[in-house]
This record gives C-alpha cells, sequence and structure tokens, in this order.
C-alpha cells in the first residue's frame, strides 16, 4: 500500500487549515460500490480528496479537521473477525492514523455526534461535492438535506492540489510511462484483421502486468471522432485509423493520459497523412507555448487557428483562421477542450466543479459549443499538470446538424466536407507540468511523428 512520507500529509492539512482560518472540515472516504450482489464489488477506488489529504487506501473511513479545537480525528471500526475471515487481517484504524500523522481515532458512530456538537456550537461544517451518490445521501444524512459544498474549501484544496510537489510529480510520471509502455504494445501489435477488444485486452495485460490500474476506461476504436467510444466492437481494417486513449495509475492513484493515433495497416493513407501532420503540427506548436502566464484559453484558440489553417489548406475551411477560431467555428473539428488537470484524477478534482479547478476565482465558463467543454483556460502558473490533447474529427452527425443549421458558412465549405464523412478522427495526447522556464514534458518520448509512429509499427 503507497503512502507518502507522514510528513506530507501533516504539512497538506496544517495548509490547509491555516487558509481556512476555521470551521470544521469534513472528509468522507469511499466505501466499496457493489456491482450486483453485496460482496461482489467494483475494484475499491478511495476517495481522491481524502487520499490527498489522508492517504489512507482503505474502505469506510472519514476524518475531521476541526481547524476551531485545533483537532483532526479519523473515524472507522475495527475489523470483525466475520471481516477478516473473508478478507484478511488489517492494520487497526489507529495504527493506519499513526502512519499518516494522526493520533486521534474515534469509532464511526461518533462522527455524527461530533458534528451535531459543533454545529450546536455555531461551527460552520465545510466539504466537497463527491463524486459518489452513495456520499451524496452519507452526507444527507449527516449534515441535512440543505447542506451546500463549501466554496472556500473547494478553492483552497483546488489551490493545493493544482500545485503538485516534487513527490506528486515522480508519481505523475511513473503512471505515464507505464501508460507509454500501453500505447507501445498496441502500435507494435495492431495489423488489419484483429479486433478493438485484442488490442484493448493488449493494454489492460501491460497496465495489470505492471501493477498499475486504469486512470480511466481505455478508449480503443477506429471510429475515433466518437469520443468517449469504450464499445471495442469493431475489427480492425487495411486503411483503418485506431485511436487509443490509455493511461494507467499505480498504487498512489496519480494518473497518467494519453492518445496515440495509428494506422491499423503499414502506413497512414496519403489523406490521413495530410490531416495528421496538421494535428502533429498543433500539437507541438502547442506543447511549445506552454510556459507560466500564458493562459490556456490562449493555448486552446492558437491550437483551434492552427487546425484552421490546415484545413483551409484542404478546402475544408476558409476565411480568416483565427476569426474561425475566435467564432468557435473550429469546434466542428475540435469539439474538446485542448485538456485538463491530472493528479489523483485523471480529470483532476472534476468533483469541485471544472471552473473552480481550470478557470480563474470567480470566473464563468464560456457557454458556446466547444468552449464549454474547456476544462482548463486559466493562466499557467508553475507546478501546474495537465495534458495537451488537440484532435481533429469528421463527426458526421454534426456536419448534417451544422450544414442544416447553417452555421458558420463563412469558415466551412460544407460541400467539399461531405466527402470527408468516413474520415474518422484523431487526437495526440501527452502530459506537461509547467516549470518556472517554461515546461517539462513528463514521462519518455512516445512516438507521435508519421516516422515515429511508422517505426513503433515495425
Ligand atoms: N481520457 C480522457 C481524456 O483524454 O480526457
Ligand atoms: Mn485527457
Ligand atoms: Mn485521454
Amino acid at each position: 500500500m503507497f503512502s507518502f512520507p507522514k510528513q506530507t500529509y501533516v504539512e497538506r492539512r496544517e495548509r490547509l487549515s491555516q487558509a481556512m482560518g476555521s470551521g470544521l472540515l469534513l472528509f468522507l472516504g469511499n466505501g466499496v460500490a457493489s456491482m450486483n450482489y453485496p460482496d461482489n464489488n467494483y475494484i475499491f477506488r478511495q476517495d481522491s480528496t481524502f487520499l490527498y489529504l489522508f492517504g489512507l487506501d482503505y474502505e469506510n473511513l472519514a476524518a475531521i479537521i476541526d481547524v476551531d479545537n485545533n483537532k483532526t480525528i479519523v473515524f472507522g471500526d475495527e475489523l470483525t473477525i466475520d471481516d477478516i475471515v473473508w478478507t484478511g487481517v488489517q492494520p487497526t484504524i489507529r495504527e493506519k492514523a499513526a502512519a499518516v500523522g494522526v493520533t486521534e481515532t474515534r469509532p464511526m458512530s461518533e462522527l455524527q455526534k461530533y458534528i451535531d456538537a459543533a454545529k450546536a456550537q455555531k461551527q460552520q461544517v465545510h466539504f466537497v461535492p463527491p463524486y459518489r451518490g452513495h456520499t451524496k445521501l452519507w452526507l444527507q444524512e449527516l449534515l441535512g438535506k440543505e447542506a451546500q459544498p463549501s466554496l472556500e474549501l473547494i478553492y483552497e484544496l483546488a489551490d493545493m492540489r493544482n500545485h503538485k510537489s516534487a513527490e506528486e510529480i515522480e508519481q505523475i510520471e511513473l503512471s505515464v510511462n507505464v501508460s507509454r509502455q500501453m500505447h507501445l504494445r498496441a502500435l507494435e501489435l495492431v495489423r488489419p484483421g484483429m479486433t478493438e477488444k485484442q488490442i484493448a485486452a493488449a493494454v489492460a495485460e501491460v497496465c495489470y502486468r505492471e501493477g498499475y490500474y486504469f486512470s480511466f476506461p481505455t478508449i480503443c476504436t477506429n471510429h475515433g471522432e466518437t469520443l468517449h467510444n469504450h464499445g471495442y466492437i469493431h475489427e480492425l481494417k487495411d486503411g483503418d485509423l485506431l485511436l487509443l486513449d490509455a493511461g494507467a495509475e499505480n498504487d498512489s492513484h496519480y494518473a497518467g493520459d494519453l492518445t496515440t493515433t495509428m494506422p491499423v495497416g503499414k502506413d497512414y493513407t496519403a489523406r490521413q497523412k495530410e490531416v495528421y501532420n496538421i494535428l502533429i503540427d498543433t500539437y507541438r506548436k502547442a506543447a511549445a507555448s506552454i510556459r507560466p502566464g500564458i493562459t490556456y484559453r490562449e493555448c486552446h484558440v492558437n491550437a483551434w487557428a492552427n487546425i484552421a489553417e490546415g484545413l483551409k489548406g484542404l478546402g475544408l475551411m476558409k476565411g480568416d483562421p483565427m476569426e474561425a477560431a475566435e467564432a468557435g467555428a473550429v469546434a466542428m473539428f475540435m469539439p474538446h477542450g485542448l485538456g485538463h488537470m491530472m493528479g489523483l484524477d485523471v480529470h483532476d478534482m472534476e468533483n469541485y466543479g471544472e471552473v473552480h479547478v481550470g478557470y480563474p476565482r470567480g470566473a464563468e465558463k464560456d457557454k458556446r459549443f466547444g468552449f464549454a467543454s474547456l476544462r482548463l483556460a486559466r493562466t499557467l502558473e508553475p507546478g501546474f499538470v495537465f495534458t495537451c490533447e488537440p484532435g481533429i474529427y469528421f463527426i458526421p452527425d454534426l456536419i448534417d446538424q451544422w450544414r442544416a443549421a447553417g452555421k458558420f458558412t463563412e469558415f466551412i465549405n460544407y460541400d467539399k466536407l461531405e466527402a470527408w464523412k468516413d474520415f474518422g478522427g484523431m487526437r495526440n495526447e501527452e502530459d506537461y507540468l509547467v516549470t518556472p522556464e517554461g515546461h517539462r514534458h513528463l514521462g519518455e518520448n512516445k512516438p507521435c511523428e508519421v516516422e515515429q509512429i511508422l517505426e513503433a509499427k515495425k
């Protein structure tokens, strides 16, 4: 079981307490979630906020940081002999808590009492929005249906977690490197006649063999234009593209997230190569622009403009590329954002609200199609870790809908686009750290240029 040295968690909690100044901070860990019968569970995954502050990768725990009374308490129940028979022995709650610098523990039945006493004292109870339905219900039980997440706690935690420490970056890089091995395996294996299932299975084998788990469900498809395509139902033919978006998380639970778009056969077709070279040029320029002080919105819009310029060269777009980008017209070809924060969650802290993590405090999101999918838009700061993942897609239903609605006819050449509806989609995704000087690419180089991809396929 992974944990950072005890001091890491002590310092994180102290920093958070100081930043908050007062109140009672409540953190609920995850239990196991049942697939069907009670003991048939999804793999246990601890809540990331809980992991960040307490590092305890065990089920059914809760914790309180009582800033007003300078107390930190872990709540949980010891295993019964029945539990031990089925799941084996574990350290006691006291031993678990002590390992991460918490000296006070209480049984779970004390949690409600502690909260009720705090509320009677008019202490303010702070919590962040949970990912899971079960935790939402538990919060309602503990605090009442009207209880609302604390924006103050969200902002303080997002600020801490957005700035990765050296020990966090080390963990992320381990996961990125195993993610890379997953991609190398797919490149080595893919050929006409194989199925999406077979490649996805081989990718999973690398992940499991290394003792890692997925940071999200693998996307492995010759229909990359469907952004979250998890079906694995297609057979791969010569002339197809295979889009693999796969990432690992190790036992620290920090994520990697990479995408490669490879030809199924020996080479990309001429048409695929033209679009792929626009994509990689866009990726290179976007990655090169990562530095403190630039906003990721600017990087995103520049990437859109670069795609527009490339597609203009193919006769699919027209007009001024930057105007097309600012207008949102390039969302036709790249309807998602350039990237997202990455850490303990692959889309880090999305439960806090994207706008509270990837945008400046108090900002609102641009709700226009395409812009609304930009999870990270804020000014970049050293310590931020995120993905750079431009894509180019030809989505037949979107083409038809925009064409019928007469959208952006000044920028999109619909007549020419008709012949491209069977193209599919492509994306290249890699992971970056912002440094004081600029940026650092995380992990070893993953093939992305045409020659590198073809070499890796040999
Ligand atoms: N793997 C999902 C994403 O790239 O954001
Ligand atoms: Mn991503
Ligand atoms: Mn991805």
